[in-house]
């Protein structure tokens, strides 16, 4: 028998590389020039509506596009699916409870599953619910209820060039002034976002969480974490925050996860899993009402809309996303790719984030105004020269004709384990050419709109 291997990496070497061997493959195709032209065309100018066997480099969200690992799919095999009482549900159960601490875990079929039942037994008509940035399904199932979602990010988020380490921090004086308005009776809860995926994939730091808890405790409210990306968070939290170098990765986050009296969570992020979502609650008589609703909409409660196979795939994801290897490589790669932007000439926002680089579209395309959408011109501009497949969020996603976001970023998520560096070289490559030309760049307008939600179907043409 060999003896295993000592868990700490061989720091010496200055190259960082991706911490796996590759067993599968998927093969991409190459297209030319004028053939993504035409699906361009055909698709309206609008990506959403391209066929993925079309995009060479799918930058298009980091939500359920990672590759699972040997392990995972030898779990796959091994999946339970029994409607009952799985040995996959003991699995699962047993890995998110050891990490969080939780008692009472639900599984669903993805993050928003989770959102729906927590707002229906806490939110409704005349509640208000901050955040530092609501994701758009949070928001939309806060709204659903009739509640008010509000977003109370520290001012420095705005800011490009800030490079304050934690972006993501919820403005503690503004959310004692929300208390104060608007009254502890009508915020049913309090929540954080780890990382702020809406305001650039920015980490909280442990400090900031702490404050909010203690705002909390003295208006007796409930806090809960969007803890999709926690594990990307709480290696923000020890590269950055003071007093955590020294810990590891699952003690930073068994303290994050402490702090909260529940979260929701997509598992199609840092449960480096295809599907599944996970909801958390420390109180039993609201985890009761949130089971009779698990199985009115999703399923019984050890399996909550999943497979069997799923919740293996899950219980072995949580625990592979916690190696500090992986961690070290997947934030190291998103910030190769900020800074080599940055370097190239091209705004983000800084500091490189967690899952995804935010590219300022207002300064890549000065001569668009916002009514020409200068976000999906970068878009549009990227899968034409070179098959990149990313997303506008800005004045399409958020605009509604008379009004305009401060911000008009084009996001580029990088899938867990999936792509390599030289996939991330041709990226910068893509981008640093789309930039050099960018005057050749047109507005935009829309044709065809839905009322809500309408980046997703919006048809474009581009205005000459
Ligand atoms: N919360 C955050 C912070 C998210 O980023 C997402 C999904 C969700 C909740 C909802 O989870 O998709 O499993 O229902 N974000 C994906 C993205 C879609 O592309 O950023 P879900």
């Amino acid at each position: 028998m060999r003896t295993s291997a000592p868990a700490k990496t061989e720091t010496l070497m200055k190259t960082i590389i991706e911490p796996f061997r590759i067993k599968t493959v998927e093969p991409i195709r190459m297209t030319t020039r004028e053939y993504r032209e035409e699906v361009l065309r055909r698709a309206g100018f609008n990506v959403f509506g391209i066929d993925a066997v079309d995009v060479l480099i799918d930058l298009l969200t980091d939500s359920g596009t990672g590759a699972m690992s040997s392990e995972q799919w030898a779990g796959i095999m091994r999946g339970d699916e029994s409607y009952a009482g799985a040995r996959s549900f003991h699995r699962f159960y047993d890995r998110v409870s050891a990490i969080t601490g939780f008692e009472h875990i639900l599984p669903t079929h993805q993050g928003r599953a989770s959102e729906r039942i927590l707002f229906e037994i806490t939110a409704g008509p005349g509640k208000v619910i901050p955040n530092n940035n609501h994701f758009d399904t949070t928001r939309a199932n806060i709204e659903h209820s009739g509640a008010k979602a509000i977003d109370l990010v520290i001012d420095d988020a705005r800011v490009f060039k800030s490079r304050h380490p934690f972006k993501g921090n919820m403005d503690i004086d503004k959310l004692e002034l929300t208390f104060k308005k608007v009254g502890a009776e009508s915020i049913p809860l309090v929540m954080l976002t780890v990382t702020n995926n809406s305001g650039g994939g920015q980490p909280v730091s442990l400090e900031n969480m702490r404050a909010v808890r203690k705002l909390c405790d003295a208006h007796d409210t409930p806090f809960f974490l969007d803890a999709c990306r926690f594990a990307e968070n709480a290696y923000l939290i020890k590269k950055r925050e003071e007093g955590y170098a020294d810990k590891t990765v699952g003690e930073i986050v068994r303290e994050m996860f402490d702090l909260a009296d529940g979260a929701t969570i997509s598992a199609k992020k840092d449960g480096l899993a295809n599907i599944g979502g996970v909801l958390l609650l420390r109180e039993s008589e609201l985890a009761q009402k949130a089971r009779n609703l698990l199985i009115l909409t999703e399923g019984f409660v050890t399996y909550g809309g999943l497979a069997g196979r799923d919740l293996e795939a899950l219980a072995q994801g949580f625990e592979e996303v916690l190696q500090e290897d992986y961690l070290h490589y997947r934030l190291r790669s998103v910030e190769y790719l900020g800074e080599n932007l940055l370097a190239g000439g091209v705004q983000i926002v800084e500091p490189p984030g967690g899952h995804a680089i935010y590219i300022d579209a207002k300064e890549f395309c000065p001569h668009i105004p916002a009514a020409g959408f200068p976000g999906q011109a970068v878009v549009c501009a990227l899968y034409r020269h070179a098959g990149i497949r990313a997303v506008e969020i800005g004045s399409l996603m958020f605009g509604n004709g008379d009004s305009a976001p401060d911000m008009e970023l084009v996001r580029l998520a990088v899938p867990r384990r999936v792509y390599t560096q030289s996939h991330l070289d041709y990226v910068i490559e893509a981008v640093l050419e789309v930039y050099s030309q960018r005057d050749k760049m047109k507005p935009l307008r829309v044709v065809e709109s839905a009322p809500h939600l309408r980046h997703f179907t919006a048809r474009l043409e581009e205005v000459e």
